[in-house]
């Protein structure tokens, strides 16, 4: 009988794509994925360090877990802790929770069988945080056939840049391209077995620098022109980007290739000046303005999206200010923001000047409340126009279906379920501050077009 396996993710949606992997390889072990940890014979844990409230929810969640094992009568459960919290905490987490089975970093997956092998063998725990010099993507077997029409690839992985407010280069470790060929070879496949949108994930994606056949390396740019000649991929996307690593070849890909989609997530963290300098951004707040004019000018469409941390050492009120200034001056479609979180080795993490959590909350309330209005405006203005969507799962409600548009919104509309997978004209009858509501256009053409923008 097949032995089961529980993934829980947290964080980014490198997490989830590594999760994926890390199934992969354990299927010929004979695990097979449930959605639900109460019976399962390995659970892990891919977590996330980037902020500490999520490194804190990963020992709640194993006190949990070693209380299911208890009441199950200590059954074999293999309890692991796989992502950033295992890279950056290792033997911490065996101190804290000594009855978790293993423990390894983000870079060692191709190695899990191994480990599972190890651990029955010796029953001690199995800690593995190397930064193995081979890399994991030429170790793991092909991804499985997707059941879903949109897909992620990761392309890049770690990161050089060293903001010193992250820990994302001490856990994921130095910047690594997978080569062109094999990116390719993974979105040709992908597209074969339906998935018609990927995106294209790294720590820092635009940093891109994959090794091609021609013997040189190609930046991000290149590489979008490249995969968009693949037949049945209908769109593209990538995160996370960097905006001093935004070179001309990917700005003018925006501008010419159809396939890649109108939605940028680029954070720009603060916008004042000082505080940058302090974060070690290596953009301004101005540089930032002018990046944003030229991407508007190759494709003036183009939604915004950024990440926000408010509360960095040293930051006073005219730095707020500053941040919220620039936010008026780009208007956001969508952001996340957060307060700042001091991560231990960092070098922000020392800084004397650390902020209040009470200046935290207000600052991030009222951050939050601009960058909900303007979320707001840009799904109202979505309204009374044509947006293609790509439906790609059941609505919460019978009869309902739900994807997303060019620029990243839910739609939801009443469809049949034969349409997920399909890209299709949708007329935008609401706007709600996380989704939009539509109906679908009759393809049979007898149907009023409703006046209205109309996007591409
Ligand atoms: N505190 C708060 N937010 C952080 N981020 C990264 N590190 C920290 C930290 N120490 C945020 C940044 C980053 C996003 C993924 O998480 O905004 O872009
Ligand atoms: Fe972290 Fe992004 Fe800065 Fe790299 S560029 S150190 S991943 S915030």
């Amino acid at each position: 009988m097949a032995k089961k396996l529980y993934i829980k993710s947290y964080g980014c949606q490198m997490n989830v794509y590594d999760s994926e992997r890390m199934a992969d390889v354990l299927a010929p072990l004979g695990y097979a994925p449930t959605d639900q940890p109460d019976n399962a014979d390995m659970v892990i844990l891919n977590t996330c360090h980037i902020r500490e409230k999520a490194a804190e929810k990963v020992y709640s969640e194993l006190g949990r877990l070693k209380n299911l094992r208890a009441a199950r009568g200590n059954s074999e459960m293999i309890i692991a802790v796989a992502g950033c919290v295992a890279q950056a905490e290792g033997e911490e987490i065996l101190r804290r929770a000594p009855y978790v089975d293993m423990v390894f970093g983000p870079q060692t997956y191709h190695r899990l069988p191994e480990m599972v092998a190890q651990g029955h063998r010796s029953r001690g725990a199995v800690l593995d945080t190397e930064f193995p010099v081979e890399s994991k993507f030429d170790h793991l077997p092909a991804p499985a056939v997707p059941s879903e029409p949109t897909a992620f690839v990761t392309i890049q992985e770690g990161c050089d840049r060293f903001c010193t407010f992250c820990v994302v280069p001490y856990t994921r470790g130095a910047e690594f391209s997978r080569p062109v060929g094999q990116v390719v070879e993974e979105v040709r496949r992908l597209a074969g077995n339906g998935v018609r949108e990927i995106t294209l994930l790294g720590q820092n994606v635009n940093a891109y620098h994959g090794a091609a056949t021609d013997n040189e390396d190609w930046g991000l740019g290149k590489l979008v022109v490249e995969l968009a000649q693949i037949d049945g991929l209908e769109r593209i996307r990538y995160t996370t980007s960097y905006p001093a690593d935004m070179d001309d070849e990917l700005i003018t890909a925006h501008g010419q290739v159809a396939k890649l989609m109108p939605f940028l997530h680029l954070p720009v963290q603060s916008g004042s000046d000082r505080v940058l300098e302090a974060m070690n951004r290596r953009h301004t707040a101005d540089g930032y303005r002018r990046l944003v004019e030229r991407l508007r000018a190759v494709r003036p469409d183009l939604a915004l999206s950024s990440d926000f941390i408010v509360g960095f050492p040293g930051e006073t009120d005219a730095d707020f200010d500053a941040t919220l200034a620039l936010v008026g001056d780009i208007e956001f479609a969508q952001a996340y923001s957060f307060k700042y979180s001091p991560r231990p080795g960092t070098p922000a993490a020392a800084h004397g000047r650390q902020i209040s959590d009470s200046v935290k909350s207000e600052r991030l309330t009222a951050l939050q409340d601009l960058l909900n209005q303007q979320q707001m405006s840009f799904n109202e203005k979505c309204v009374g126009g044509t947006v293609p969507v790509l439906f790609d799962r059941p609505g919460r409600h019978p009869g309902q279906i739900v994807g997303r548009s060019p620029y990243m919104q839910a739609v939801h509309a009443d469809g049949p379920l034969s349409m997920l997978g399909e890209i299709t004209e949708v007329i935008i009858d609401s706007a709600h501050g996380n989704s939009l509501g539509g109906a679908i256009v009759d393809s049979s053409g007898d149907q009023e077009q409703l006046p209205g923008k109309v996007y591409a």
